[in-house]
């Protein structure tokens, strides 16, 4: 017989094809009534797939069946873990084909807030360009400047790589464990978590969101950073304190920010869109035709996986085996 697949996220014609094949699909209708879809889908799923909805005990305790979350995104702070291990439920992620592209996403950011992109593209849009531009249009330069990342990762690597190779940048980063492979390709210098706030010209976070990183970067955090310095948040949003970032960009205790990410999504309103001097994207570091696609298939891959009987590609918590 048939499993149950409940799918919360946009899938595209084909690839809800291909689970149709092997599974019984539902789909959720955003335009419906989600709670009362949740509430008849979920006793019955014996695999969810899908992206940014928070699952937490209370919505989990209702799939008695469930044996398998197939997450379309890396990061997995939206489950609880230990919840997931002591009901015997595996959590599967897409690791690897996003790290470029949103590796290029970060260094956009970089890049934007420092030239000031989006601020003076809507200055010119608006007619205000009527005489060759002075100091208060001048941005930041990006080239040879110390770029400092928090979570040297597959994503924060490749972000470093951007701006050693590209860019003649100093590689700066702190973390848990030093990383003797990149020290040496990159030349990057391992160094205390202060130090690094407060030498980088560029601070960029890849952390993973955990009880550890959360306001990672709060009110004390951003006074040691330098005055010129640049924040950038490809990571999680309450990775920052935003109350606190919006104080600090408000007294020009840093220059700038750039943020693809917000303690609460979607962003609709926020003290942040009075600042020029913040760049703001929607949740867009993997948002690219190609990598969605190809996140979109691997996330399959692990689902049919788990629930056919073989082993996911990607498995957060492998100490609960595949049924
Ligand atoms: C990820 O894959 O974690 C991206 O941030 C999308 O949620």
């Amino acid at each position: 017989m048939k499993k149950n697949v409940f799918v919360f996220s946009r899938l595209s014609p084909e690839h809800q094809q291909r689970l149709r094949h092997n599974f019984n699909v539902t789909l959720l209708d955003p335009a419906g009534d989600i709670d009362a879809q949740y509430a008849s889908a979920l006793p019955e799923a014996h695999g969810l797939l899908g992206v940014g909805r928070p699952f937490g005990r209370a919505q989990l305790e209702r799939a008695g069946r469930l044996e398998v979350i197939s997450t379309i995104s890396v990061g997995y702070d939206n489950y609880e873990l230990a919840y997931l291990n002591e009901r015997g439920i595996l959590l599967t992620n897409t690791p690897d084909v996003l790290t470029e592209t949103t590796a290029d996403l970060g260094f956009t950011l970089l890049m934007a807030a420092a030239r000031r992109v989006p601020e003076l593209d809507a200055w010119v849009k608006a007619g205000h360009w009527q005489a060759p531009v002075g100091p208060a249009q001048f941005g930041s330069d990006v080239h040879g400047k110390t770029l400092g990342i928090l979570g040297l990762g597959n994503i924060g690597a490749a972000i470093a790589r951007r701006g050693r190779f590209g860019f003649n940048m100093e590689v700066l980063y702190s973390g848990n464990s030093r990383k003797p492979a990149l020290e040496q390709e990159l030349g990057a210098r391992y160094c205390g978590f202060d130090e690094l706030l407060g030498e980088a010209d560029f601070v960029v976070l890849v952390v993973p969101l955990s009880a550890q990183t959360r306001h990672l970067i709060g009110r004390r955090e951003l006074a040691l950073m330098k005055p010129s310095a640049i924040l950038v948040n490809v990571a999680r949003g309450p990775v920052v304190d935003e109350a606190a970032l919006v104080e600090a960009l408000q007294n020009g205790q840093i220059r700038a920010a750039g943020l693809d990410v917000y303690e609460k999504e979607p962003l609709r309103e926020s003290p942040l869109f009075a600042l020029p001097n913040v760049v703001t994207l929607p949740h867009v570091g993997s948002a690219t035709h190609e990598t969605r696609q190809a996140m979109a298939e691997l996330a399959l891959d692990n689902l049919e996986r788990a629930l056919l009987g073989g082993t996911p590609r990607h498995r957060v918590n492998p100490q609960v085996r595949a049924r």
